[in-house]
């Protein structure tokens, strides 16, 4: 006899592993070992990072074939300015590279474009093709790619306690009532879906600061696989895994 799937907690995807073929919802990758990739082949750290861009071409396409709804990509975390000034401008450089490249595709493909973390920091002249790029994609709806720039979870939730601490102060909140709720629908993933699925290549077993609130209770998938060769078959074979998965959310 088939278990009773668990129920799931509100916005959670209710349906995801209850029948052992569903597709999750939301699922966020932290692309990593770029750098190893390159160093493996005798190349420099930007050839790993050209070659990582192409891998998100795949992945993407891998991800509305599936029927993914959200799709999640940790490009760059706030931690990453402790990298080399160079290795920073060639990362900045190849963000514009491909937005530029790619927008045509992603348009024709019905993707939105959604940016979590502090892109300011990247600068006037990115901000505003990134600003622009967000526009000309607003009215898709096939699915949401949502691309961290300068991120850091614990950022985030600090961020949004200070609003609620900012309302509780003006008397537009009463503290009593701050919740789980209040305090996820002031972070910068508000209105996306519980994200079900959380992938990190490069055989690296660590969250480095990624939607540590958000994973509560997400299925997570570590592969050896190194980013740039992460494709359309990875992608579907964690596809599957995650359907394998039995998911009870504290329940039996
Ligand atoms: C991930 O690859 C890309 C970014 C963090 C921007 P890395 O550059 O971290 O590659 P490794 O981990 O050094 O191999
Ligand atoms: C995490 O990878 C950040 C991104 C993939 C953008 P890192 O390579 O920066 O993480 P650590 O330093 O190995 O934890
Ligand atoms: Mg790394």
């Amino acid at each position: 006899m088939k278990p009773k799937p668990a129920a799931a907690p509100e916005g959670a995807n209710p349906l995801a592993n209850a029948g052992g073929s569903i597709v999750p919802r939301h699922v966020a990758i932290i692309m990593d070992g770029n750098g190893r990739w390159a160093a493996q082949r005798g190349l420099p750290r930007v050839a790993g990072h050209r070659a990582g861009a192409e891998a998100v071409r795949k992945t993407l396409r891998a991800a509305a074939e599936c029927g993914v709804d959200t799709l999640t990509l940790y490009a760059f975390s706030s931690e990453n300015w402790r990298r080399p000034e160079g290795e920073i401008s060639d990362l900045k450089g190849l963000l514009g590279y491909y937005l530029e490249r790619e927008l045509n595709l992603l348009a024709k493909e019905g993707v939105r474009l959604k940016l979590i973390g502090d892109y300011a920091a990247f600068g006037p002249d990115l901000v505003e093709r990134l600003e622009k790029a967000i526009e000309r994609l607003a009215e898709n709806s096939r699915l949401t790619l949502v691309v961290a720039l300068n991120y850091g979870s614990r950022t985030e939730i600090a961020d949004a306690a200070r609003t609620l601490a900012r309302k509780a102060k003006a008397g537009t909140l009463d503290p009593d009532s701050i919740d789980e709720g209040a305090l996820g629908a002031e972070l910068q993933t508000a209105g996306l879906p519980e994200l079900d699925l959380l992938i990190r290549t490069s055989g690296e077993v660590r969250l480095s600061n990624f939607l540590l609130w958000q994973a509560a209770y997400a299925e997570m998938l570590f592969t050896p696989v190194l980013w740039p060769d992460f494709d359309e078959t990875q992608f579907k074979a964690a596809v599957a895994e995650f359907a394998a998965r039995q998911r009870r959310f504290g329940g039996r």
